[in-house]
């Protein structure tokens, strides 16, 4: 019945503004949450009722929860702090500390009887031993087990969606919940530190373009694969998966493989310029390779996210050209590459292993002893050679680097 009321929890963000207006469209009842205050939500929909800001939209909160979900029949739960590998390589804890969103939000749900619970788990969760290769064959659902996910952010979500099997085992509650591969669109971070890598991209075009100066910095060397969703494909698939019997956690993703050069090419064709590329090979890059195989939801559903994208990128390029020529022009478009989200963590190559970090001692632990050709107990934390570097430059220069070092990425 189209009165009936769903929950979006992480409405002010990137995937839940889309789908509160998909179920606006549809005629649906719609309370949406998020802990940011309203004028920061990508999407404000006047039809929805809104609960934002940290008295009223934080679902860490168990009683932010219980309002939310009472009288509900569907919880969609996409709240999360989380942003794209330059945030959760640099900010662990806090991706972590999302469990309690998750916990509570399905506490809530299920004391509230709702129907259907979906939870938006995430590619991050894949083992990291099996993303090695530029080359690799698409993720399975099965490859998430022995657990090795991404660091921090990876390790929640598998947590949770754990969670969310118990819950239905032994509490009956309806959950569903689907594997994100990087899902793009309009309507989303471009700029900051959380986002990802097609916007990302779109941005340091536009700037180039806007600015006439014709180079783009990259993160690592370009080689590393991926594939994105687009926006219209997720909401598609979140429907399908909800309201269906697919108990198990399903890939919900794009198998269009590409290489962060062909992605490039991509935005470069789109705006018609070509850019000098430039490899910033220190930066946070993620694993190797990362792409969907979408067996299980092709044999399920009979349909997989099938938006070309170069189609979904053209859509997303104009949108951020129009946000970015509102906010800059030629003399101040280079300022749209400084992000803030950097904690001053050191960035994490590949598949997350750092033996250079200072916290290598407590990344090691439940890691195999042999992982990465070395014994667990072998790895040793860097300390004091960061601290030799640090000490090396003559105090004015080191402070005017230090500032800028920490303001760009
Ligand atoms: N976008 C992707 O490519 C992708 C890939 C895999 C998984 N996911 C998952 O999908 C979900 C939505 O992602 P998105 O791209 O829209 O991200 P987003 O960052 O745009 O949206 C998440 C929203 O959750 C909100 N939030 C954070 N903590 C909260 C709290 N305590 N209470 C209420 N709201 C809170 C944030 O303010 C943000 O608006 C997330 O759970 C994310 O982990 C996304």
């Amino acid at each position: 019945m189209k009165s009936e009321l769903v929950v979006v929890a992480g409405a002010g963000g990137f995937i839940g503004g889309h789908l509160v207006a998909d179920f606006l469209r549809k005629g649906y009842r719609v309370r949406a949450a998020d802990i940011k205050p309203l004028d920061e939500w990508y999407q404000v929909h006047r039809k929805a009722e809104n609960f934002a800001g940290p008295m009223k939209g934080d679902c860490r909160d168990f009683r932010i929860c219980r309002t939310l979900c009472k009288g509900a029949k569907e919880v969609y739960q996409l709240a999360a702090d989380m942003g794209g590998m330059g945030f959760i390589e640099n900010n662990k804890a806090l991706c972590m500390l999302s469990v309690l969103t998750n916990t509570h939000m399905i506490m809530a749900a299920q004391e509230a009887g709702v129907d259907r619970f979906f939870y938006s788990s995430s590619a991050c969760v894949y083992n990291a031993d099996k993303q090695k290769d530029p080359k690799i064959t698409a993720l399975k659902e099965a490859d998430a087990y022995p657990g090795l996910p991404e660091d921090g952010y990876g390790w929640e979500k598998l947590f949770s969606e754990r969670m969310c099997r118990h819950f239905r085992e032994d509490f009956g509650l309806n959950t569903r919940v689907a594997r994100f591969h990087n899902v793009y669109g309009p309507n989303g971070t471009w700029e900051g530190g959380r986002e990802k890598a097609p916007a990302a991209i779109c941005r340091k075009v536009i700037a180039a373009v806007v600015s006439g100066k014709h180079d783009i910095e990259i993160w690592g060397d370009g080689t590393q694969t991926r594939s994105f969703m687009y926006i219209d494909d997720c909401l598609k698939g979140i429907q399908l998966i909800t309201h269906s019997n697919i108990l198990e956690p399903i890939n919900l993703g794009s198998s269009e493989l590409v290489s962060i050069n062909q992605l490039v090419d991509i935005a470069e064709d789109i705006a018609g310029i070509k850019l000098n590329r430039h490899y910033k090979l220190d930066a946070p890059r993620g694993v190797a390779g990362r792409n969907s195989d979408n067996t299980k939801i092709r044999s399920y559903l009979n349909w997989e996210p099938d938006t070309r994208l170069r189609d979904g990128m053209e859509r997303t390029y104009r949108w951020i050209y129009d946000e970015f020529t509102a906010k800059y022009n030629a003399k101040t478009a280079h300022l749209s590459s400084i992000s803030t989200f950097t904690k001053g963590s050191h960035p994490i190559p590949g598949d997350g292993f750092n033996p250079e970090s200072r916290f290598a001692d407590t990344w090691k632990q439940g890691i195999p002893a042999t992982y990465n050709g070395k014994a667990s107990g072998t790895v040793k934390a860097a300390r004091p050679a960061k601290k030799a570097k640090k000490s090396k430059p003559a105090r004015k220069p080191a402070k005017k680097a230090k500032g800028r070092a920490a303001g760009r990425r």
